[in-house]
């Protein structure tokens, strides 16, 4: 049984996540505003203080990261910083402080989207975001020490989501949260590093 914390754990995802590695695992449920531990991923402080009250740790799972949807011929450069600091830097802080607090062979694991390889209206922000989380994972992975691993989940939208985000979607086969969390299950309980799991 791995001592994993989850960061996100709230979300349309999250709770999928959980209730897929909750079977075998301890979870620690992480969020802003709606989780037992509270954390906001743009703040140092906060992430720090929140790794100082449950590490160690086996691994560590992020769904969390808010982003800027919106057309490109009215976005500005202070919208797209919106992504850039909660969902891109939000998971690298947690990741760069995070690895201190992992058990030898521990795995840490970042959600990107796969819009940063099948572009959609609105989604310059979410591409530009998920790329880069991509690029940290692949480099980062080769720096790890002590056989830790990092691995990102970029998923197509989710079925729970076609409410919220299915006009941005014409025609996308949507992928059920269930499936999505069996790629966060392959990434903590499973050997890789440095990986992409493509959902969609
Ligand atoms: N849903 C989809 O179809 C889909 C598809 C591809 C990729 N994704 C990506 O997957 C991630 C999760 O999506 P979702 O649909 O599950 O989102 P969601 O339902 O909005 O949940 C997001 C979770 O992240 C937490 N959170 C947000 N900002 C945070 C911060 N600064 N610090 C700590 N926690 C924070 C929220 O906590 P509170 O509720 O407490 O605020 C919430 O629990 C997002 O990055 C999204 O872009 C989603």
């Amino acid at each position: 049984m791995k001592k994993i914390l989850l960061v996100g754990a709230a979300g349309t995802i999250g709770r999928a996540v959980a209730e897929n590695l909750g079977a075998r695992h301890q979870i620690l449920n992480a969020g802003r505003s709606s989780a037992d531990h509270r954390v906001d991923l743009t703040s140092d402080r906060s992430v720090a203080a929140l790794l100082d009250a449950v590490g160690p740790l086996d691994a560590i799972v992020s769904t969390a990261g808010g982003l800027h949807l919106g057309p490109l011929a009215e976005m500005s450069a202070e919208q797209f910083n919106a992504g850039l600091q909660a969902k891109l830097l939000g998971q690298v802080r947690l990741a760069l402080l995070g690895q201190r607090f992992l058990n030898d062979g521990g795995s840490i694991t970042l959600t990107a989207s796969v819009d940063s390889i099948e572009p959609i209206r609105q989604g310059v922000n979410a591409a530009t975001v998920g790329a880069a989380l991509e690029a940290f994972a692949l480099a980062a992975a080769i720096e790890l020490p002590r056989g830790l691993r990092i691995n990102v989940v970029s998923p197509t939208l989710l079925t729970e989501s076609v409410a919220s985000f299915g006009a941005l979607f014409p025609g996308v086969e949507t992928v059920s949260a269930e499936r999505v969390a069996r790629a966060y299950q392959r990434s903590v309980e499973g050997a890789q590093t440095g990986r992409v799991y493509r959902v969609m």
